[in-house]
């Protein structure tokens, strides 16, 4: 199948643009923003800007594309013909946004045949867009970006984030346990989308998560592989829900053993 990526990324850039600045005016128009649901657990929450959001972003791309599949965090999966799938997750760091900490993001990617071609990440509180076309590189506002040269794991700087389940927390916890002592320093963000794009740009030498779902972590995946980062699963596979490492490579084999030997892909027995 053919595609045109520049269309791809225009249109999603855009999409993630509106929708961006349509969740932010919300949140900054109130002190405080109400859950309006929750989903898999009481802490896994949405908020009437998550499902206004994603409502948007299916109306612009359906309307230039009516043809496309979408894959959202809030309405799930609609099937289409052309080939290209939409990935969505309308707000990612709900719960940031819902405490009105400026890590959220928009997050937009298009699949074509089941492969990611294009990225954008979206933080509308900072105003930062990041944007990737497989084979194109990655962008910061339209600025080349690249992974650190962090060779050391012990100066590595790491992000992770937990998942909504108690017990799978409590597991993370133990393998943080042994982590910190052997790292620089360890961040929880709260959006996974940008932990992603921060390991594009610099700000994080590794990150990695269990628990993902497409939406969390498809156009960002993308940012960082086209920055430069390796990413990758634990024991031979390749990155998903079990585990998401995105990595500079000069840490990657330290961490990914690491990881593995710690069991960050594996729940409470
Ligand atoms: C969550 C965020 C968070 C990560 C969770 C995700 P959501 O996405 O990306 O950083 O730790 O695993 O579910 O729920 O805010 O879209």
């Amino acid at each position: 199948m053919t595609v045109d990526p520049a269309a791809l990324l225009a249109l999603a850039e855009s999409t993630a643009r509106e929708a961006g600045a349509m969740v932010h005016r919300r949140r900054e128009a109130v002190e405080r923003m109400d859950v309006a649901a929750t989903k898999s657990t009481p802490t896994d929450v949405v908020t009437e800007s998550d499902t206004a959001a994603e409502t948007l972003i299916r109306e612009r791309l359906l309307a230039a594309r009516p043809d496309d599949g979408i894959l959202g965090e809030e309405d799930g999966h609609t099937a289409g013909s052309s080939g290209v799938d939409w990935v969505v997750d309308p707000i990612d760091g709900t719960v940031n946004y819902l405490y009105g900490m400026p890590q959220y993001a928009v997050s937009i990617a298009a699949r074509a045949d089941g492969v990611v071609v294009v990225g954008v990440v979206h933080n509308p509180a900072s105003g930062e867009t990041w944007t990737a076309v497989r084979g194109g590189g990655a962008h910061l506002d339209g600025r080349a970006i690249r992974v650190t040269s962090c060779d050391r794991l012990d100066l590595a700087m790491v992000g992770t984030g937990f998942g909504y389940d108690a017990d799978r927390r409590a597991r993370q916890a133990a393998v943080l346990l042994d982590l910190v002592p052997v790292v620089r320093d360890i961040r929880r963000a709260g959006a996974a989308s940008l932990d992603l794009c921060w390991v594009a740009t610099g700000r994080l030498d590794a990150y990695y998560e269990r628990g993902l779902k497409a939406w969390d972590m498809a156009a960002g995946a993308l940012v960082a592989e086209e920055a430069g980062a390796v990413v990758t699963g634990l024991r031979g596979t390749e990155a998903g829900e079990d585990l998401m490492l995105a990595c500079t490579p000069g840490v990657v084999d330290e961490l990914r053993a690491l990881l593995e030997r710690l069991g960050a892909d594996r729940d409470l027995s």
